[in-house]
């Protein structure tokens, strides 16, 4: 059975787990943090039940099987024969390139990687790796279990070889790419930060408040969720780094991240995952 490698375990990595581990796959879980990979073996029951309402796919799934298919680990050494290793963690450079000058130590040049990040250049994480032709962006949409659309991001250095093979893969799990060039927060995120960031404005100026302004977003333009709710499911934290590589990078003062959205994490308001964001949960 083919070995798929997953760094990074928090609200993509596990999602990414499980659609790899429902398609049929092996899978290596892995995060630097012991606490981290604790808390993801609880947590894929309970994202499971979610996805069987949510999706006929996920109906017949056993929770106990699906957790079979997946080892967890803190070692990043166990990811060295996997084909593909799909990389999850932190949205910091810095933090991404540690993992990948580690990985580029590890694994050999049979291995393709996916890097799953919001905003972070494809072209400068291969940059470090050897073999630079074997990076591609790999943009899962939240929840990855659930989202049929993958943004897949050719770098400056990404081979038609493994544009080819990140199709195929996606193929396997039900998924549809939809590939684009790179070039900060590519097609997705560079939309979507300027509606969440002004979203968080409407609320500092207080205009309005986010069930309004959501309610507009979704019963207005027909979208199925609203730009504060997104915030809420992707991480406040994410959010607000992902803005700040946005403004980094293009140095373009539409990407500067809203004060009170900077307020929220500071304060420990992250959206789902803490459990209170612009919406309680
Ligand atoms: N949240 C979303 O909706 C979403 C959607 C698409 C892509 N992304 C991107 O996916 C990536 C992960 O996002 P997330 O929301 O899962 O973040 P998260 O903060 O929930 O999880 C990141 C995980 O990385 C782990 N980590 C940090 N350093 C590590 C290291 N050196 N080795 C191994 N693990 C390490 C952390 O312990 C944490 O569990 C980011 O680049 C983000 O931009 C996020």
């Amino acid at each position: 059975m083919t070995l798929i490698g997953i760094v990074g375990a928090g609200v993509m990595g596990v999602d990414v787990a499980i659609n790899c581990a429902a398609c049929g796959y092996q899978v290596v879980l892995m995060d630097k943090s012991a606490e981290v990979i604790a808390k993801a073996q609880l947590e894929i029951p309970k994202r499971l039940r979610n996805y069987k309402m949510l999706s006929p796919a996920y109906r017949e799934l056993d929770a106990s099987q699906l957790s079979s298919l997946i080892n967890f680990t803190t070692d990043i050494s166990s990811l060295s024969d996997c084909p593909w290793v799909i990389e999850n963690v932190t949205e910091d450079w810095d933090t991404k390139a540690s993992v990948y000058k580690q990985l580029d130590q590890i694994c050999s040049d049979r291995t393709y990687y996916a890097v799953n990040t919001s905003c972070i250049s494809i072209t400068k994480v291969a940059a470090l790796m050897q073999y630079p032709e074997k990076v591609i962006g790999m943009h899962f949409m939240n929840p990855a279990p659930i989202k049929r659309c993958v943004e897949a991001i050719r770098g400056f250095h990404t081979s038609e070889d493994t544009i080819d093979a990140a199709k195929e893969f996606l193929k396997s799990l039900k998924k549809r790419m939809v590939l684009v060039n790179d070039m900060p927060g590519f097609v997705a995120n560079r939309l979507s930060h300027l509606f969440m960031n002004e979203a968080a404005f409407l609320v500092q100026d207080n205009v309005a408040d986010a069930v309004a302004i959501d309610s507009i977003f979704k019963e207005g333009y027909g979208h199925a969720m609203g730009p504060l709710e997104t915030a809420d499911l992707i991480g406040l934290d994410t959010v607000v780094n992902s803005l700040k590589i946005l403004y980094e990078s293009f140095q373009d003062p539409k990407f500067r991240c809203c004060p009170s959205l900077q307020k929220m994490v500071d304060a420990g308001l992250l959206g789902r995952k803490s459990g209170q964001g612009f919406y309680s949960y």
